[in-house]
């Protein structure tokens, strides 16, 4: 019997022929609809019930991604995708990973790929000097800014001294309740990290923002010390420079300072944020964050490299691999002094996501980078300016970077949430641009973020025309 699988000829043609897919479709994501339009279950309805018994060609699997799968995909490489954060499938990031997953390295142990371990160092390393972060900080890439967190998150805990990486937290008459704080507009991770780190959401403080939807100090050392009298430890602080809703960045450096007094580990989620520190006018969003004991920042957002790729630094490694560092006999090593980067997380196997980063620092420079965080927020502030001056419109957020929150409320207009929602649900249904929307001090919010490197001034300002056609459009309830 032959080896099962493709042979040599039909795998030099297939990867040959995927290439080229690949290559058209990066230039031409503008052609589909931007947002699915299939129905709940369809995708599911076309795929073969059961797994094929004997293996099929390789040429025939690409032509059912046409067939089978491209109509249930939402085209988050279409200039037009204004929803969530946009992101980038750059050329030199789709190249990372396609060598990548060839060479399938594990980059557990330094040894069971030098490269991939060495090469994610320098490269955090890059990030760190384009961002402006001091050298001083250890990085490490995880997949998800949510994984960031939970990790920085245990780090903070085991840091405060408490053994609960041996003792546990359950049935300790020692151990008061443990709380973090954050600001009222971050992210669902740091709940989700609270919620899987015993923390609890009830000692998740959300603190008050102020009119611009950034952290309250004063608010946050009330919070602090109303916990103390109660008895209550406060473990960390996590600001955010770059929130969900509305881009607002937090006052770390004001925030760094009551941490600093309470002896308490400050987070920055800078997932977002962070990538406009590479463009020099835009430093100021991570001012203060040199003080931070950790930080995360995901170029899967918005430095045009593919998804999966957070990057979480520290200022204190062995914090963080206290909290994580398990080593079983099978995986021990003689190597001597190597970052093992196993030690650093909760996965043991970790993917070989530095190449990608790599390419994409190579190929586009940090200018080139600069230059496309630089025209989104143009674009962005462009927006800000017509929504502003445009007669029935009203803009509900500042906007320091490239997301635009906003709303339709021309007079006598009885209910605002649903006019909007519905204008919301008429651009999307075009096909030509997807904007999602927030809410904001309990009001809807359409929310239009700039973030593909192939937007141009024409897609954002059809998006505007979109959105003003549907709202005249639109009864107003
Ligand atoms: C500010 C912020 N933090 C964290 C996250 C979570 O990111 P991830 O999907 O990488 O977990 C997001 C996602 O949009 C975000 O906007």
């Amino acid at each position: 019997m032959t080896t099962p699988g493709p042979d040599e000829s039909e795998t030099r043609e297939a990867l040959a022929a995927a290439a080229q897919w690949v290559a058209t479709y990066l230039q031409e994501s503008h052609r589909y609809p931007v947002l699915s339009t299939i129905r709940p279950g369809q995708i599911a309805q076309s795929l073969a019930q059961h797994p094929p018994e004997h293996g099929e060609r390789l040429e025939k699997l690409l032509r059912d991604v046409d067939t089978l799968i491209m109509p249930g995909i939402t085209h988050w490489n279409h200039p037009g995708f204004f929803a969530y954060f946009g992101i980038t499938g750059s050329a030199p990031g789709v190249m990372g990973e396609f060598i990548a997953a060839a060479l399938n390295v594990n980059a557990m142990l330094w040894r069971t790929s030098p490269a991939a371990t060495e090469l994610e160092q320098r490269t955090l390393r890059w990030v760190a000097q384009m961002m402006g972060l001091p050298d001083t900080f250890f990085g490490e890439i995880l997949d998800t800014a949510s994984s960031s967190t939970f990790c920085a998150l245990a780090a903070a805990r085991e840091a405060a001294g408490l053994d609960i990486r041996n003792r546990g937290m359950a049935g300790r008459s020692d151990l008061p309740p443990l709380a973090i704080y954050t600001s009222s507009e971050a992210h669902s991770s740091v709940d989700k990290a609270a919620i899987a780190l015993g923390f609890g959401r009830d000692f998740t403080r959300r603190i008050e923002v102020d009119d611009a939807y950034r952290m309250r100090p004063d608010r946050l050392s009330q919070a602090i010390e109303s916990d103390l009298a109660k008895g209550i430890r406060p473990i960390a602080v996590v600001a955010t420079t770059g929130t969900t809703s509305t881009t607002s960045v937090d006052p770390v450096r004001a925030i760094a300072d009551i941490c600093q007094q309470h002896d308490l580990w400050l987070h920055v989620d800078a997932a977002y944020g962070g990538s406009a520190a590479i463009v020099p006018e835009l430093r100021w969003v991570l001012e203060g964050c040199e003080r931070a004991d950790s930080l995360v920042t995901n170029p899967h957002k918005w430095m045009l490299t593919p998804i999966d790729c957070s990057l979480l630094y520290t200022r204190h490694p062995d914090a963080l691999k206290r909290a994580f560092s398990l080593v079983a006999d099978y995986l021990a090593t003689d190597d001597g002094d190597v970052t093992n980067l196993m030690d650093y997380g909760l996965a043991l196997g970790r993917r070989f996501r530095s190449l990608k980063l790599w390419f994409v620092i190579r190929a586009y420079g940090r200018s080139g980078i600069a230059h496309i965080i630089e025209r989104h927020v143009a674009l962005a502030n462009e927006l800000a300016t017509q929504i502003d001056d445009t007669p029935g419109w009203e803009r509900l957020a500042p906007t320091p970077l490239s997301t635009v929150c906003f709303r339709h409320v021309p007079p006598s207009l009885k209910d605002a949430d649903a006019h909007n929602q519905a204008i919301v649900n008429k651009v999307n249904a075009s096909g030509e641009v997807f904007v999602s929307s927030t809410k904001l001090r309990g009001s809807f919010a359409i929310r239009l973020a700039i973030g593909n490197a192939s937007t141009r001034r024409q897609h954002v300002q059809r998006a505007w025309e979109l959105l003003q056609k549907a709202a005249a459009e639109t009864s107003s309830p």
